[in-house]
């Protein structure tokens, strides 16, 4: 019978590979917890017209890449491609936005039916934040800097940069829109098939296209940038200003337009050129209109979402994974034989209590003495913990260096403790925040 396999870009992450993303989550959760960031954990599935009415119905996301389906009693509902949209739609549920601001933060599975590459999935995990209810550029700062310090604490931060745009106020952008389609409409035969749809529908995507002869004539295209609202340059003046006093590095690429419907002013992506086509690892900005698109109050609100399947390309493309990730057990505890089971159990228990942070995986399975210590070799753990009937006589316990040399010495249980302890000490598990 053939073999099922996974639904095609919706990859496994094996065990051998899970300890990454258990290392970036954490770090995330770490620095989002220390600058007063909330978690929010929502659902994944959504009403259609949610990602309709926020995302926007000419996008790609929406018009050609969500998972949409009729669920049983027939109401159109849709795996999230994003995070945002479900976000405000939870804040508003439930009051949150009322006389309160709010710094959020959600990590999950987002689907998206695109093409699936190196860095493009269709199943595909982020860690998102959005902030509710500042309009200054200081919250727009305090992302970006909080974000800077991810990329250090997880070794990547030489190897992305910041790309900031503003999309300016609606108004402006409406006014901007029609003056593009303008220039552009007697390039309109020259264009792409996609980007000819997009003159109607979206035309600031275009500056999105690939395609060579589409961008020889958007290089000369109109920017935004020249017709940006007094508001949102000073808005747009105050984050660079912020930016620099805190030295993170930007460059302004007034192309930068999104591929989602909501923003207004600020725009952001973190780019790397180590991942192909697929560089950028993390991209948001304002979206100061949606809560009241959605039927909210007016509230100004900012944020971004990292795609932590780049994230973790990234780190191993640069070598920056922590050579501890490599090792998922510290130490394998094996009796050699069963009679010393509930002894085993007892010590497991203790050493456990005793050494915070101790992996210790127990032999079980039973089997001969040869087949338990070959077990222990293969667990990748650092030491084995012997328990035989002498030591189980004397209280000792032998210890094998399993990877460096193959050393064995007997401890009692206090020097056993002291192994322990400065065992997991040397494991950096890279929590520091640099
Ligand atoms: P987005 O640019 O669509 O924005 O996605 C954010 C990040 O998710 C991308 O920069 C990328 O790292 C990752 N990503 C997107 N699609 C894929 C894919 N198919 N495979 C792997 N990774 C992917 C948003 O989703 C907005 N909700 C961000 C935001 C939050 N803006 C304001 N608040």
């Amino acid at each position: 019978m053939k073999k099922i396999q996974s639904v095609r870009g919706m990859p496994d992450v094996l065990p051998g590979v899970s300890g990454r993303w258990l290392w970036l989550e954490r770090q995330a959760q770490d620095i989002l917890a220390a600058w007063g960031y909330r978690q929010i954990r929502l659902p994944v599935l959504e009403h259609t017209g949610l990602f309709a009415r926020s995302v926007g119905e000419s996008t790609d996301i929406v018009a050609k890449e969500m998972y949409s389906f009729a669920d049983r009693s027939g109401d159109s509902v849709t795996l999230r491609p994003e995070g945002t949209a479900g976000c405000v739609r939870a804040c508003e549920e439930h009051g949150l936005l009322f006389n309160q601001t709010q710094r959020l933060w959600y990590a999950g599975p987002m689907f998206r039916y695109e093409r699936p590459q190196k860095g493009r999935y269709r199943q595909f995990e982020q860690i998102g934040v959005e902030c509710f209810g500042f309009e200054g550029p200081d919250i727009d700062a305090e992302l970006i800097v909080m974000t800077a310090q991810l990329w250090r604490a997880l070794g990547v931060a030489d190897a992305v940069t910041l790309e900031l745009n503003s999309l300016g106020s609606p108004e402006a952008r409406a006014v901007y829109r029609e003056a593009l389609v303008a220039w552009l409409t007697p390039y309109r035969d020259d264009l792409d098939t996609d980007s000819q749809r997009r003159l109607l529908q979206n035309p600031l995507r275009i500056f999105d296209s690939k395609v060579p002869r589409t961008r020889e004539i958007m290089a000369e295209a109109p920017l935004f940038a020249d017709h940006l609202d007094d508001a949102s340059k000073a808005h747009f003046e105050g984050l660079q200003a912020l930016l620099e006093a805190a030295a993170v590095p930007f460059v302004v690429n007034p192309r930068i337009v999104r591929g989602l419907d909501y923003y207004s002013r600020t725009v952001f992506e973190w780019t790397t050129d180590r991942l192909g086509a697929q560089g950028t690892v993390c991209a948001g900005g304002r979206y100061d209109g949606l809560v009241a698109q959605l039927g909210g109050r007016p509230t100004p609100a900012v944020g971004f979402a990292m795609g932590l399947e780049r994230v973790l390309l990234l780190a191993e493309a640069i070598g920056a994974l922590p050579a501890e990730l490599e090792r998922e057990v510290d130490v394998y505890l094996l009796n050699l034989d069963d009679d010393q089971l509930p002894l085993t159990l007892a010590l497991a228990r203790e050493l456990r209590a005793a050494v915070p942070g101790l992996r210790l995986q127990m032999h079980c399975g039973g089997g001969k003495p040869r087949a338990r210590l070959k077990r222990a070799d293969g667990s990748g753990a650092e030491l084995a913990l012997i328990l035989g009937e002498e030591e189980v006589a004397a209280g000792t316990v032998a210890v094998k260096a399993l990877r460096a040399g193959g050393e064995q010495r007997t401890l009692d249980r206090t020097a056993l403790i002291e192994t322990l302890r400065a065992l997991v000490a040397g494991r950096a598990d890279g929590r520091d925040c640099k």
